[in-house]
């Protein structure tokens, strides 16, 4: 299997990236890198952790299509993470990588996405909903906002006395599992993963 190498995007605090991250460096997905580590934001503590790991990393505010592809380029790139990533990529990166693109995203997809759903925000609409399952979602980017094929989901429960902040930690776990599965399938199919499984709650 050739190396696949990864870019993952953050905005922020990079758990999900630090999942990818020890994944790969457990040997828990053999023929990735995390090559590139691209923030939308300065001083962000994901930034922190790729230094910490010795990650190539750089910061692009502005949704620069040019620069971003060119970036991308000089790192040969195979395939891109978003974790925590709170900007629509533009389309043209989108279609240089189609279907070698994950998103991890907070919610049980298609419920709580699209505009506006990001952050703590999806954990309040999920407990103003009063559903008692939430969960996790990985999924491939298309144009859309979160509307692209669904790879993997984790449920996990909502408990009454949940607070939108206690149900958010509890689906970030989920989000780090689920995300390293879909890296995992997307390294080793070498791109296009076909849709794997719904993990029901525990
Ligand atoms: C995660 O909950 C992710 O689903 C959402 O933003 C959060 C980022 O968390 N889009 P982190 O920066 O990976 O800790």
């Amino acid at each position: 299997m050739s190396l696949f190498n990864l870019a993952v995007l953050i905005s922020g605090s990079g758990t999900n990236l630090q999942a990818v991250i020890d994944a790969v460096e457990n040997d828990a997905v053999p023929n990735a890198k995390v090559a590139l580590v691209i923030s939308n934001r300065i001083g962000v503590y994901g930034l922190e952790r790729a230094k910490k790991h010795g990650i190539s990393n750089v910061v692009i505010e502005k949704n620069d299509t040019k620069l971003l592809l060119d970036t991308l380029n000089s790192y040969k790139i195979n395939g891109i993470v978003l974790a925590g990533y709170l900007s629509i990529l533009p389309p043209e990166v989108v279609e240089a990588y189609n279907n070698k693109i994950i998103n991890i995203h907070p919610a049980l997809l298609p419920k709580f996405g699209g505009k506006g759903f990001y952050g703590i925000r999806v954990h309040q609409a999920v407990l103003e909903s009063g559903d008692t399952v939430s969960g996790a979602t990985a999924h491939l980017v298309d144009n859309g906002i979160d509307t692209g094929k669904i790879l993997i989901q984790k449920e996990v429960p909502v408990l009454p006395d949940d607070t939108a902040e206690s149900l958010q930690k509890r689906v970030l776990e989920a989000e780090h599992i689920i995300l390293v599965e879909a890296v995992k399938i997307m390294c080793q199919r070498d791109g296009s993963p076909d849709k794997v499984s719904i993990e029901p709650s525990p």
